[in-house]
């Protein structure tokens, strides 16, 4: 490495947005954020779930935290959102694109609903999300750009959930692998688009974690595929890792952590396997 490299600036993150933070990961990163002082937005259309991670964030993080309730799967649920964090903010310097939907149906029994549901979440959201929050990020590498010369590179920090799912032909789960598929394709698309921003965009595949959204479609899946038996389901599923476990919401928000505060600038465009080796990259 070269003393230039060397001594780049890296971006400085004082606020976060973190999307589907009332609850499992999104819940587990808002929380690690505010252990490094980070002010969080803390998203969701659940207006209980996300107040109760703001309280816990907000006894941790001395600048607190904020409730930003909105339903991302309506049209202008996204760009509200990042209104709403600039409001409370003055400035976004992250982002993570975690909320999401999942339900299993049969291929040969798909529904349109289904698919609608998954594609506002998981798919068209994540993209306008990114676009809104690159947009008001576009602004700080700009004022950097003024203030100190040659400090670009410090636009901002987005960091989109994908899945294992997206590398997988899953017949009873085809939304929502193919929608993963979608936030990878937006996530090399984003971070290409933002570059000349200073803006970093990256994802993270998080392996098997028990959280509400993965229990209930493991018991669907279950039910879709006739096993009566849920748990030796649920161990066989366990056993296909090739670590030998599943995982948690606490050891996954340590990865997004890291490549929101802690990754080098010079990473963008990455997709980052939390997985166990479950979809052997
Ligand atoms: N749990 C796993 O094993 C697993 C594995 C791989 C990827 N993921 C991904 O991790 C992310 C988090 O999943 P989780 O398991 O923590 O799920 P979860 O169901 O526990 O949490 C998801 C959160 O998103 C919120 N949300 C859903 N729709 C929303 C909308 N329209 N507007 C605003 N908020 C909305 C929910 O209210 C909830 O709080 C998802 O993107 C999921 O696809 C999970």
């Amino acid at each position: 490495m070269t003393e230039a490299a060397a001594e780049k600036p890296q971006a400085v993150v004082k606020t976060v947005l973190v999307t589907g933070a009332a609850a499992g990961l999104g819940r587990a990163i808002a929380l690690a954020l505010a252990a490094r002082q980070v002010q969080v937005g803390v998203c969701d259309i659940d207006e209980a779930g996300a107040t109760r991670t703001a309280t816990q964030c907000a006894e941790i993080a001395s600048e607190g935290a904020a409730v930003i309730v909105a339903d991302l799967a309506t049209p202008d649920g996204p760009d509200k959102a990042v209104r709403e964090a600039l409001s409370q903010f003055g400035r976004l310097d992250g982002l993570v694109n975690n909320a999401g939907f999942a339900t299993v149906e049969p291929f040969l029994e798909m529904t349109a609903e289904a698919w609608d549901r998954t594609y506002h979440v998981n798919i068209r959201a994540v993209a306008l999300l990114c676009a809104a929050a690159g947009r008001a990020m576009a602004g700080n590498a700009a004022a950097a750009d003024a203030t100190a010369a040659g400090s670009s590179g410090q636009g901002g920090r987005i960091v989109n959930i994908t899945s294992p799912a997206a590398r997988m032909a899953l017949p009873n789960y085809a939304h929502y692998a193919a929608s993963k598929a979608a936030v990878d394709s937006i996530t090399r698309t984003a971070a290409i688009a933002l570059a000349p921003f200073g803006v970093t965009v990256n994802s993270m595949a998080p392996g098997m974690m028990d959280t509400v959204m993965q229990s209930k479609t493991e018991q669907m899946m279950a039910e879709v595929e006739g096993r009566n038996d849920l748990q030796a389901y649920l161990d066989e599923r366990t056993a296909r890792v090739p670590l030998g476990r599943r995982t948690d919401p606490d050891e996954m928000a340590k990865l997004v952590v890291w490549l929101l505060l802690d990754a080098p600038q010079y990473v963008t465009a990455e997709r980052l396997n939390g997985s166990g080796g479950l979809d052997r990259d």
